[in-house]
């Protein structure tokens, strides 16, 4: 009986995979995104033509270009109340960034509202990677950040279009006491970072991000952008450790090996940056409270 049940849930999980790609593909299922996105989808990053076309298009969205202003001059990018204007963005931060902001700010608006807990999560794993990669002195700290920002993305997909499966998994986790991608794994057949990198390429956002997004709980599994995805792992584990945001489980899991070699970290380095991201996480907590009570959220 037990092996009859197993081999059934396999099944039933197989089937769950199939039909969770097929809604990725099938993009009118997804949260529509603003039109903007679509004309941004062709344009390069670091080329100057992009760039003030990008400027041109975004500032014609007025609640768009708010948005963006409000992220970027918020915890995640350091620069606090510096950045006036569109232009000064995309100069500061690169048309791919950009780009990703602007999906995340519309992605982050159905967060805002339904998932409060993963909101704050994801922001605070953006802000630790962002504290990080500077300290680390690594390149694109800003796409490290914004790939952070989106780490957890395909949470976000399991639970607006199957939301069945989400109380399931909620349920399962509870019980078994599992971390989420343990439970999405056994229901789903697959997990929520794997829809994140179907999601991403369906977005067509560069390899930089996507890669991150993909391995954040298997970091030797990225191929190309190592360092992007340990520190996003790392940051995802501190935040957990920290109890900040909610990721959908209690679970804290060890930092990797294969991240924690691929960084070269040592215990006096995380000593170092962890009350460093604990103060900026005071500034994530202000910027969550201020979108809620913008939005009449309650929770
Ligand atoms: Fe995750
Ligand atoms: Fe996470």
């Amino acid at each position: 009986m037990v092996v009859e049940k197993m081999a059934a849930e396999k099944t039933a999980a197989e089937n769950k995979r199939s039909e969770i790609k097929r809604i990725i593909k099938d993009t009118k299922s997804l949260p529509t995104l603003p039109g903007v996105i679509a004309k941004l989808g062709s344009l390069a990053d670091n080329d100057k033509v992009s760039m003030q076309e990008m400027a041109s298009v975004v500032n014609k969205d007025y609640v768009l270009s708010a948005k963006l202003l409000k992220l970027v001059n918020s915890a995640f990018y350091g620069f606090s109340g510096r950045v006036s204007t569109v232009s000064n963005a995309i100069i500061l931060l690169g048309v791919n960034v950009i780009k990703s902001l602007a999906i995340s700010s519309s992605i982050f608006e159905i967060m805002e509202k339904n998932v409060i807990g993963l909101w704050e999560h994801s922001m605070g794993t953006a802000v630790a990677a962002n504290s990080i990669a500077k300290a680390l002195k690594l390149p694109e700290p800003e796409e490290i950040s914004t790939a952070a920002l989106l780490h957890d993305i395909g949470k976000v997909i399991i639970k607006i279009n199957l939301k069945e499966d989400y109380n399931l998994l909620s349920q399962r986790i509870h019980e078994k006491d599992l971390m989420m991608i343990e439970a999405e794994r056994e229901l789903l057949g697959t997990d929520h970072a794997e829809i994140g990198e179907w999601l991403t390429q369906t977005w067509l956002l560069p390899e930089k991000l996507i890669e991150p997004i993909a391995f954040h709980h298997d970091v030797k599994n990225a191929t190309v952008h190592q360092d992007k995805t340990a520190v996003v792992h790392v940051a995802d584990v501190l935040i957990k450790g920290f109890g900040f945001g909610f990721g959908g489980d209690e679970i804290v899991p060890c930092i990797q090996p294969a991240a924690w070699d691929h960084l070269s970290l040592t215990e006096e380095f995380l000593e170092e940056i962890i009350p460093e991201i604990e103060e900026k996480l005071v500034e994530v907590m202000n910027f969550s409270l201020e979108v809620q009570a913008g939005n009449g959220a309650t929770t």
